[in-house]
């Protein structure tokens, strides 16, 4: 059992949370304290519960995010500053955000930002965009002042440049001004901290004992001594030993193996040592990899820097080693003998020919550690009685260096890792040894040793060096169908790597004093190559319009008050689905799903499922009271699959248990027999080969695409893909059903409103109780697809006539639950030669899935937004929906605006490198002006964009900007710089009509108190807060007299899904109606004694439709428009990317709160920088997703925000059409990241630029590392051909 689970189910501390138990998001942090006898010190570790397994923590006192302060008693300052500063959204993540910085201040009271920064890699957010949770902690932080003058014209943050407008600097070390108040925050006192339990002490200094736990499957044995751990083994040679279970774990709970035998040496000292040694440092296996970075660190300090250059390589190896809770726990013995070819220690090691010590009953024996020590994948020549008891890390390696190249830099599995160490012959440049070692090249960590023969006795210079890439790329093959793909850019990154490594050396040759050979130095322009990855702290401006000067006190509407739950997500105390109690009868459901993208069932096959213990029954089609036909706008798809399965994750029945451990082990008993159909379609390419397309394929044309064309100076044909993306939500679909015992009513706790279950339950929707109290983020995911989980919880529980729960793994909601749609766009436009477009034919494929779900919404308004921002006189667009055997796609922030519009930017881009005209001129030139209109005829009126375009280009000195960048770039040839500005328009309202519509239920009752319920969901958008805020103006009360308690149907039924951007325009109106209703009613009875009364009201907003014949009507009630500016820096031979600098200026009409609505805006921005730069959907040709979870699937991190981020809401922008003037926030912002992929597009321009390559290019989206460097085409990537397509079966394909 994990800690995780004990303190959630045994001791119902349900603070921390669940996000993924693969230890990759960080929502599940705790802090283990432990007392070392042999340092006479307590140790404080930030820890992952999710991988902690409950036997490992005797004598360790834990602290959980209850433990150190709740709303009721007294917050911690680490809880009150995250809630204070808006680093809460949903919430989800901040427990462990709180105890990730709880267990820093622990050990640190007075960090500093780099210790800040170190201690959140191992945490997640989706909803905030970090800045805020940054902002917030930087108070706690040792470098002290403002922002040293930085602003523009040399002024302060503190005075503001508009006195109507409030400004928010923060530096790396403090926050000055005033979306929170830091004077507001209780000071830090560590003497204060809870202590270390004494008893624990005088525990831990009695002589340890063996201990053994029982358990229904393992059996756990921690033995005292090192004798006692041989004899064991010898018994047991199978058992595993375990020290941070940070992979036997993962082994477990995802691949399904079972070690029924573990050993845990955590008492053994012999383990945990650490020696000087005659030629290095011999550290234990079991030494953590934070004491092992700990010592490096020391002696890296002290020693001169020749003799310490294996330990500076490990040093930054572990700089990007996973995170920080994962670094406090794993061993350097567990990443050896785990033989990962990917490990990123185990090619630095055999580079520097470490020694490694085995031991057994039979003695001891040493090894080098060199190409014969991975036998195989995943094997090591260890005999199975052997364990590794020590590893020897030597002092002098010249000339050494140490390269991780991985997908995010933060937190991640290595694409290729490597050490490379050469020796030269005494006094010259001839090589004398030369050793480099790779990993993610082969199936275990290899040398490269054909090459390394090759230049011994060579001089090192620019032949060697071309020599070496050619005889890499001869031994460094893949095959093109390898595990893991990319293929190509592995290769290229295995020669690109040692060309870092040459210039490395030759820099450090040149260094020397009195060389007795001729070396020449690096040249300046390469310079850059040789220099380690490195981010800035960040930095950040909020510019916002304040309340007019006579606003009173108590109208909080435009003030930029805290998310009203943040204080209790601080605490843990905000309660979400899984953390509501167990019922004494309740029970656990576990899905079973397909394993076939398309095929016939043939047999379902329960009985060794039955046997498990605890199981209750077996759930699928033949349970179903109602009708097994389901959708949210078409019945197209089933509860569960009937004879049929239409793609991998497809759910067929479920397992209920009495515990969600035997259900999950029943549910993978359960076997299913297939036969399967052909086609199998995954892709849009194989949909378009089929012509497997949903209907109607949908139209949207003005003017007379013809005579644009022929009034064209030029014309091109192009195209891009745009990945989907996973919703992330940090907590995954959770359902719990209770029925009621009568006529069937039922009672749902769950994350949408959608009542879609009594179909299926065969009773009227009234007797269905959907109950949703918050979410822990949503983003469009939990809008209609979390109905396909609580369908079948709610089946279960009827059949079972008890509760029955199921909260789904990470790795089953991403496989089973879609996301955002893939598009591909194919295009033909006509222009000018100034870069005036003429005339656009563009179509649209997307990537539907099994189901249409709400595809054809979400088709419709990718065409709403094929203009993006421009003015095409001749314009067709049409939209295809294929059909294809994925799960199936949905709704996802933007809708499909953002796939529309990231097309439009793509034929901007080709048409400004065809004209050689910039970017941001061509963008310019074709930019509506207010009045004129869209494609689909709908007036431009109270237009800002051109506006937000002016001050964008100011806040971000554009044009200073742009020379430095043209600087930069000519005097650097291994990085580049780009610069992008990129504008938007979205569109808001349903474009579904009767969607449109809100309602609120406002009570009142007689000690003043007000209970205001409305149609909304809160998810981190702070819906509930603007909800209050509407309430509180209207009816001129203050909001602490007004509560949210929940959403439910009961109360506000038929509400709309809470999406579209605009909750807050229609229930906010709602509120508003039904507070003014309540005024109107009680006002002649003001005076007297009120009496409490309710009235429920729906709001029917009557729109204009469009009509998609006759091209007229209005599809939307107004537009939201913004404006990005993004710079950025790529390193061409690896490919990664740094975020240098975004500005952001959006309208958001009269904010109704600058803090939610810049949060908004924050979130949504860095949404789309994973959407556009990170996040890869990876699927089999086969349809098997293999990105099921953080570690293979990376959202941004926080090293991923811009250094500098300015964000401005756009003054004096009043929207007559929406609540209180203000505007939609939710959405629209996420395509402003575009502006980061087409400043990358830019760089590589001007990285093409320098192998004489000019033109359009194609850049699909995401911009990975991949894209990056395979588009910086050069010497070296003309070394590494791609395979020929059709010739070999890929490992995945882009779907
Ligand atoms: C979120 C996450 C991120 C990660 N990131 C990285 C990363 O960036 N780079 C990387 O290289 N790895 C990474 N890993 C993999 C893993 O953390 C490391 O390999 C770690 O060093 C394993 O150590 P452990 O103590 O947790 O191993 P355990 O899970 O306890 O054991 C791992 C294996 O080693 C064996 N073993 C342990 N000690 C001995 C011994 N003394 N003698 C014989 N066998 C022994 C065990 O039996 C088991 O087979 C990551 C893992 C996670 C979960
Ligand atoms: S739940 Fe433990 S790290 Fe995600
Ligand atoms: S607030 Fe961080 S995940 Fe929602």
């Amino acid at each position: 059992m994990t800690l995780l689970i004990f303190l959630r189910r045994k001791l119902s501390l349900t603070g921390t949370k669940l996000g993924c138990a693969e230890g990759g998001c960080g929502a599940c942090t705790v802090m283990v304290s432990r007392f070392n006898p042999h340092h006479n010190q307590i140790i404080h570790h930030a820890v992952n519960a999710c991988l902690a397994p409950l036997c490992s923590l005797h004598h360790c006192a834990v602290t959980t995010v209850e433990g150190i302060g709740s709303v009721a008693s007294k917050l911690h300052p680490v809880q009150e500053r995250i809630a204070k500063a808006h680093g809460s959204q949903c919430g989800f993540c901040t427990p462990g955000i709180v105890m990730s910085m709880y267990a820093l201040l622990r050990n640190s009271p007075q960090p500093s930002m780099q210790d800040m920064e170190e201690a959140f890699q191992g945490n997640l957010c989706r909803c905030t965009g970090y800045r805020p949770i940054l902002e917030g902690y930087k108070t706690f932080a040792k470098e002290g002042g403002c922002c040293r003058s930085r602003r523009k014209g040399n002024g302060c943050c503190l005075t503001s440049a508009h006195e109507e407008e409030h400004v928010s600097v923060s530096t790396t070390n403090v926050t000055c001004q005033q979306l929170f108040d830091p004077s507001e925050f209780m000071p830090l006192d560590p003497t204060q901290e809870i202590i270390f339990p004494p008893e624990l002490i005088s525990l831990g200094k009695q002589p340890p004992r063996s201990l053994r736990f029982i358990g229904e499957r393992v059996l756990w044995i921690q033995p005292s001594s090192l004798n006692e751990l041989l004899e064991l083994k010898a018994v047991y040679p199978a058992a595993k030993l375990v020290v941070g279970n940070t992979e036997v774990g993962i082994e477990m709970k995802f691949k399904n193996l079972l070690y029924p035998v573990i050993l845990a040496p955590a008492y053994i000292q012999e383990l945990s040592s650490i020696q000087y040694t005659e030629n290095g440092i011999e550290f234990g296996a079991s030494v953590t990899l934070t004491m092992l970075g700990k010592k490096l660190h020391e002696e890296v300090n002290k020693l001169p820097n020749y003799r310490t250059e294996v330990f500076q390589a490990i040093l930054e190896q572990l700089r990007w080693f996973a995170g920080q809770q994962i670094r406090n726990v794993a061993a350097i013995g567990g990443n050896i003998m785990t033989a990962s070819p990917i490990s990123d220690l185990n090619p630095v090691f055999m580079a520097a020919g470490c020694k490694l010590t085995l031991t057994s009953k039979e003695g001891k024996r040493a090894l080098q550690m060199d190409d014969k020590f991975f036998s195989g994948y995943r094997k090591t020549a260890l005999k199975p009685e052997e364990i590794l008891l020590s590893i020897e890390i030597p002092y002098t390696k010249k000339y050494f260096s140490a390269f991780k190249q991985s997908t995010r830099k933060e937190d991640d599995i290595a694409t290729i890792t490597c050490g490379m160490n050469v020796v030269f012959q005494q006094g010259s440049n001839i090589v004398k040894d030369i050793k480099l070692s790779y990993g993610g090249i082969a199936p275990t960590t290899v040398l490269a040793t054909a090459t390394c023969n090759r230049l011994i006795g060579r001089r090192w210079g620019e032949e060697l060096m071309e020599d070496a890439c050619s005889s890499l790329a001869e031994e460094m093959t893949l095959s093109p169908s390898a595990p893991g793909g990319m293929v190509t850019y592995r290769r290229t990154l295995a020669i690109s790597l040692f060309f870092k490594f040459y210039l490395t050396v030759q820099h450090k040759l040149a260094q020397m004093v009195k060389p007795t050979y001729v070396c020449l130095n690096v040249k300046p322009n390469y310079a850059s190559a040789i220099e380690l990855f490195h981010v800035d702290s960040p930095t950040s401006v909020q510019l916002y319009q304040a309340v007019p000067p006579g606003q009173s006190t108590d109208d909080m509407v435009g003030r930029p008050i805290m998310h009203l739950s943040a204080l209790k997500q601080a605490t843990g105390e905000a309660v979400y689905c899984d953390d509501i109690p167990q019922y004494e009868n309740g029970l656990y459901l576990a899905l079973v799903t397909s394993t076939k993208a398309h095929a016939y069932i043939k047999s379902i096959e329960t009985d060794d499922a039955m046997a498990v213990p605890g199981v209750v029954t077996f759930v699928s089609a033949k349970d179903l009271p109602g009708s097994n036909k389901t959708g949210p706008a078409v019945c197209d798809e089933t509860v569960f699959a009937d004879n049929k399965v239409t793609c991998v994750g497809h759910i067929v029945g479920a397992i209920v248990a009495d515990t969600q451990a035997h259900a999950q082990t029943a549910a993978k008993a359960v076997k299913i027999s297939y036969e399967e159909i052909q086609p199998v379609i995954i892709t849009i390419q194989d949909a378009i080969t089929n012509q497997s397309f949903y209907q109607p394929v949908r139209t949207i044309e003005k003017g007379d695409l013809a005579k644009g064309f022929h009034e064209s100076d030029n014309i091109l044909e192009g195209e891009i893909h745009i990945g989907g993306q996973d919703h992330f939500y940090l907590e995954t679909n959770c359902t719990l059903a209770v029925p009621q015992g009568e006529d069937g009513e039922m009672e749902l706790f769950v994350s949408t409103q959608s009542a879609l279950v009594a179909k299926a339950l065969g009773v009227p929707a009234s007797h269905i109780v959907c109950r949703v109290k918050r979410m822990g983020g949503g983003f469009g995911g939990k809008e209609s697809r979390s109905t396909i989980l609580s369908t079948v919880v709610a089946v279960a529980a009827h059949k079972v006539k008890r509760p029955v729960r199921c909260m789904l793994d990470r790795d089953e909601d991403m496989l089973v639950s879609g996301g955002r749609h893939p598009f591909f766009g194919r295009y033909k436009v006509g222009f000018k030669k100034n870069g005036k477009v003429m005339a656009l034919d563009v179509t649209y494929y997307s990537n539907v899935g099994n189901s249409m779900d709400l595809s054809l919404s979400i088709m419709e308004r990718a065409l709403f937004h094929m203009d993006n921002c421009y003015n095409i006189p001749h314009i067709r667009g049409t939209g295809y929906m294929c059909k294809t055997n994925l799960p199936s796609n949905t709704a996802f922030r933007g809708f499909g605006g953002p796939q529309g519009m990231m097309v439009s930017e793509s034929w901007i881009s080709d048409v400004a490198l065809c004209c050689g005209v910039p970017a941001e001129q061509v963008r310019e030139i074709n930019l509506y002006k207010q009045g004129e209109y869209t494609p689909f005829n709908q007036c431009l009126d109270q237009f800002t964009i051109d506006r937000c375009w002016k001050e964008c280009v100011n806040i971000s000195d554009f044009h200073q900007r742009k020379a430095r960048v043209e600087l930069y770039n000519k005097q650097h040839r291994w990085t580049k710089r780009g610069l992008s500005i990129v504008p938007t328009k979205f569109g808001i309202s349903f474009t579904a009509i009767f969607l449109n519509q809100a309602g609120a239920l406002v009570h009142l009752y007689t000690d003043g108190s007000v209970l205001l319920t409305h149609g909304g969901t809160e998810m981190g958008q702070g819906l509930h807060t603007k909800m209050i805020q509407v309430a509180s103006k209207t009816l001129g009360i203050p909001t602490s007299k007004i509560h949210i308690s929940e959403t439910s149907t009961n109360t506000v039924p038929n509400t709309s899904p809470t999406a579209a951007s605009a909750s807050s325009d229609l229930n906010g109106m709602a509120v508003y109606n039904a507070c003014q209703t309540l005024l109107q009613r009680l006002d002649p009875y003001k005076a007297r004694n009120p009496k409490g009364s309710w009235e429920d009201w729906v709001s029917i907003y009557v729109y204009l439709g469009y009509d998609f014949e006759t091209n007229s009507g209005h599809p939307f009630n107004y537009f939201s428009y913004g404006v990005a500016v993004s710079e950025v820096e790529i390193d061409c031979l690896t490919g990664s990317h740094k975020n240098l600098h975004t500005s952001i200026v959006m309208d958001v009409g009269k904010s109704l709160n600058p803090a939610l609505d810049i949060g908004q805006v924050e979130g949504a921005f860095m949404q789309g920088v994973g959407l556009f730069t990170l996040e890869e959907l990876r699927y089999s040709p086969q349809g098997y997703l293999y990105t099921r979870g953080p570690g293979m699937y990376k959202i941004p991190a926080f090293g991923d925000i811009p250094t500098e981020l300015k964000v401005s809401l756009l003054r004096d922008a009043p929207n007559e059409k929406a609540i209180f003037s203000s505007k939609a926030v939710g959405e629209p912002p996420l395509f402003l990241a575009a502006s980061v992929f087409y400043a990358i597009k830019d760089a590589i321009t001007a990285a093409r630029a320098e192998s004489g390559l000019s033109g359009p290019f194609r850049l699909d989206s995401p911009a990975t590392p991949e894209r990056i460097r395979n588009a910086c085409e050069d010497k070296f990537t003309k070394l590494c051909p791609p395979p020929e397509p059709g010739t070999y079966t890929p490992w995945d394909v882009r779907v």
